[in-house]
């Protein structure tokens, strides 16, 4: 039975397949119809963020039993879809929830005190010492918009090195945001508050372009890190917001359309610091998320439950 894998995951989740007894095949580059023929006759497709599982892809693949997300972010699977054609559809939630909280955590301060600008300014040969004011978090507000499994983490780092915490999340409940020592409170709140607003929130229709150029203003003079999905915050909106001085700067992990586009305005703005969606990629969390993606697909094909679908 073939256990196609279209996106790079660990060795570790791999060899767990082939010990299973699968045929593990991976097709890291595969696009149209060479990806279409090797799913053909796959039973299990394994992804992460780079491959889209679009009606026609389940379309092409009649054995399929069930598509493994190895991460989070389930946006690039039509789940509908799916559902309709009776595929499985799991994801592992937790594996990487660490990776990217601290990725948050590093983005804000990569932010805050311009790491990547001066490196490149001193790798350049240039000691341009004077050209770098930053901000510290400590005694800053720290807007967390969706305080699930990621923001619930971010609140507990940057809680303890001194931030005051406010958050946007209209599913969570009081009690669970009192613990985490946060106040909950509307978007627009949270926003004219914060100094820092980080977003946790998955890509949803309600989530899609969620902060524009009106809720920006509001963060007049702060912050803002994403490294949540492309598509929540206005790319545009976001770069002319710091390229006119409306934000100090911005950290952004992931984009509307991924690889992002070298014409990015985003790229155009000195403030704004980007990684090539590089939340989860750690070593223990990739070793995660592969093997718990690997452990649900072999329950799935021996017809056994599946924890995370
Ligand atoms: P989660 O499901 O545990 O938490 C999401 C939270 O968002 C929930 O508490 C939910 O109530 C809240 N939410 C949903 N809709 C909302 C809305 N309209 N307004 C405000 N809050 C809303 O998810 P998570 O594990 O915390 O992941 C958070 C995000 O981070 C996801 O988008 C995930 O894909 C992404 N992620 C990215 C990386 C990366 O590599 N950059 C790594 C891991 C996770
Ligand atoms: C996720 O949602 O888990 C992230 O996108 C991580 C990834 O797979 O790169």
């Amino acid at each position: 039975m073939k256990v196609l894998v279209t996106d790079p995951i660990a060795d570790a989740g791999l060899d767990r397949l082939r010990e299973a007894g699968f045929d593990v095949v991976t097709a890291y580059d595969a696009e149209g119809d060479r990806l279409h023929e090797a799913v053909s006759d796959a039973v299990a497709l394994i992804v992460r963020s780079g491959t889209e599982v679009d009606a026609e892809l389940l379309d092409a693949a009649p054995d399929l039993v069930i598509v493994g997300r190895a991460g989070i972010g389930v946006d690039n699977i039509d789940i509908d879809a799916a559902t309709d054609r009776g595929v499985i559809v799991a994801n592992a939630p937790e594996g990487n929830v660490r990776a990217a909280a601290e990725h948050t955590v590093a983005m804000a301060f990569a932010a805050a005190r311009s790491i990547p600008q001066a490196h490149v300014r001193l790798k350049d040969g240039e000691w341009a010492k004077s050209e770098f004011l930053g901000t510290e978090l400590n005694g800053k507000t720290l807007g967390i918009v969706g305080l699930g499994r990621v923001g619930q983490e971010v609140a507990k780092k940057l809680g303890n090195i001194g931030m005051d915490l406010v958050a946007y999340d209209p599913y969570i409940s009081e009690t669970r945001a009192d613990q985490l020592g946060a106040e909950l409170s509307d978007l627009e709140t949270v926003l004219d508050r914060a100094d820092f607003c980080t977003v946790h929130t998955p890509l949803t229709p309600e989530t899609a372009n969620m902060l524009g150029e009106e809720q920006l203003q509001r963060l007049e003079g702060g912050y803002l890190v994403n490294c949540a999905r492309g598509g929540i915050v206005d790319e545009e909106a976001l770069a002319a917001a710091v390229a006119d001085g409306t934000l100090k700067g911005a950290a952004l992990d992931v984009f509307a359309d991924e690889p992002l586009d070298p014409d990015s305005p985003l790229l155009d703005v000195d403030e704004v610091v980007v990684t090539p969606h590089l939340g989860a990629s750690t070593e223990a969390a990739q070793e995660n998320v592969a093997t718990s993606t690997a452990d649900q697909v072999v329950a799935a094909l021996n017809e056994e439950p599946v924890i995370n679908a």
